[in-house]
């Protein structure tokens, strides 16, 4: 039975900060951001945004009655959670409308945790295959002002439905995944912000890219030839190409300048938006169907998975017939192009802001925000979400 993604969307909230003014604010060449790091804009989420509401947004796009009467599993995959007990997909299953005889889970092992989830999915579909599955992966990712990773962060979740003959992409089971217990990159449960050893977590990156990558090839005897794209975990979008660079040479001179080509393509949502941890990996997905025009039906497309912590994991994908019919290039050129930008002081207050911890109620205007989903404030120790 093919299985795979039948929808993909995603969301980012209405506000970003220019790198270049950030650049400049923090005393640092701005070309170490546009082509060091490789970020021209990052998207920062309001007081009014959380991975509940981000992952609610970008799932409203994409879901039509149909879905919402199959969709037995909603699996939210976060390390921005909101409570350390009720999952997130509960408040999203609710917010979205999707039939009451459901599953509702939170997952999580850092930028993994998406790629878990679809496996999940893929697993439960197979069982069940009149079923539909709902994935999210919806983060903020922040390290703090004036922070080593500060240029690294950003904001926004991506959504998919999982289900038996896919009309994007069918996920094939040559999944080859790895696990090692290392410190690059954590979040204490008493911290805000996470803990990072920036050096070493791209080393680490790197270095599970390679060993899987090394077996995959053994595995399954799989090329570089064999994949007309190759999309990557983007912390930021200089991070993906530094881990293809290492295995590129082995593919012949065209091969390589359409995997190059490809990559850049791959990179163009992540540039404007930056990190956003578990859904990082398919929204490279969704900016390469949107934006590389030449894209065929049955091309392969390969997915390198990364979470800190650590766990990697490699598979691909067959693009169906269809699979153009179930992009939505205009609506995402929308949503980039309507956010507005933050001046670098703005950021800072807004940066600030937090919601309280000591149970006290608090009040979001709604009307602050642009999106369909928002948080408006907490009361007795509660979340209050609405759909306007
Ligand atoms: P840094 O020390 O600020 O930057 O840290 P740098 O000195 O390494 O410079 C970055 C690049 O800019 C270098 O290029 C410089 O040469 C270049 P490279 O050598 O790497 O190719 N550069 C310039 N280029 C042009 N003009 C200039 C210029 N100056 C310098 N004037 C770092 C960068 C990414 C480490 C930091 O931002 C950080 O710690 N970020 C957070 C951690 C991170 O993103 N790690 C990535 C791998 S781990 C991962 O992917 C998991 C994660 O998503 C979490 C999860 O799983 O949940 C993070």
């Amino acid at each position: 039975m093919k299985i795979g993604i039948d929808k993909i969307g995603f969301y980012t909230p209405s506000f970003y900060v220019d790198m270049t003014e950030l650049a400049e604010a923090r005393n640092i060449d701005p070309n170490k951001f546009t082509i060091g790091i490789g970020q021209d804009k990052m998207a920062f989420a309001p007081i009014s945004q959380d991975s509940v509401t981000m992952g609610a947004n970008a799932a409203l796009q994409i879901l039509n009655e149909e879905d919402l009467k199959k969709i037995d599993l909603v699996i939210l995959a976060t390390e921005s959670g909101i409570d350390e007990s009720k999952a997130g997909a509960v408040y999203i299953h609710r917010l979205l409308g999707i039939q009451p005889f459901s599953r509702a889970i939170e997952i999580k092992e850092a930028c993994y945790g998406a790629t878990a989830g679809i496996n999940l999915a893929k697993d439960y579909v197979a069982k069940h295959p009149e079923s539909k599955v709902l994935v999210i992966g919806s983060d903020i990712a922040r390290y703090g002002l004036e922070t080593g990773g500060e240029a690294t962060q950003g904001a926004g979740a991506v959504a998919m439905v999982i289900s038996a003959n896919p009309r994007c992409i069918t996920l094939e089971d040559d999944n080859v995944f790895y696990t090692e217990d290392i410190m690059d990159f954590w979040r204490p449960v008493y911290s805000e912000y996470a803990c990072v050893e920036g050096k070493y977590s791209t080393e680490q990156y790197i270095h599970f890219f390679q060993t899987i990558w090394e077996k995959y090839r053994e595995k399954f005897g799989k090329k570089l030839d064999d994949f007309a794209a190759i999309c990557f975990h983007l912390p930021y979008t200089k991070m993906g190409k530094k881990a293809l660079d290492t295995i590129i040479e082995t593919a012949p001179s065209d091969v390589q300048e359409r995997l190059l080509e490809n990559y850049r393509l791959s990179t163009l949502y992540s540039r404007s938006v930056g990190n956003i941890y578990t859904g990082s990996l398919y929204l490279s997905f969704i900016s390469l169907l949107e934006n590389q025009a030449n894209l065929q039906a049955n091309d392969k497309i390969g997915f390198f998975s990364y979470g800190s912590g650590a766990v990697g994991e490699f598979f691909h994908g067959t693009l169906q017939p269809d699979f153009k019919k179930y992009i939505r290039t205009e609506e995402h050129a929308e949503l980039l192009a309507n956010r507005t930008k933050l001046s670098i002081s703005d950021y800072e207050t807004k940066f600030k802001q937090q919601l309280p911890k000591d149970g006290s109620t608090f009040e979001i205007d709604p009307s602050s925000d642009p999106a369909p989903i928002v948080l408006t404030g907490i009361q007795d120790h509660k979340r209050q979400y609405i759909k306007k």
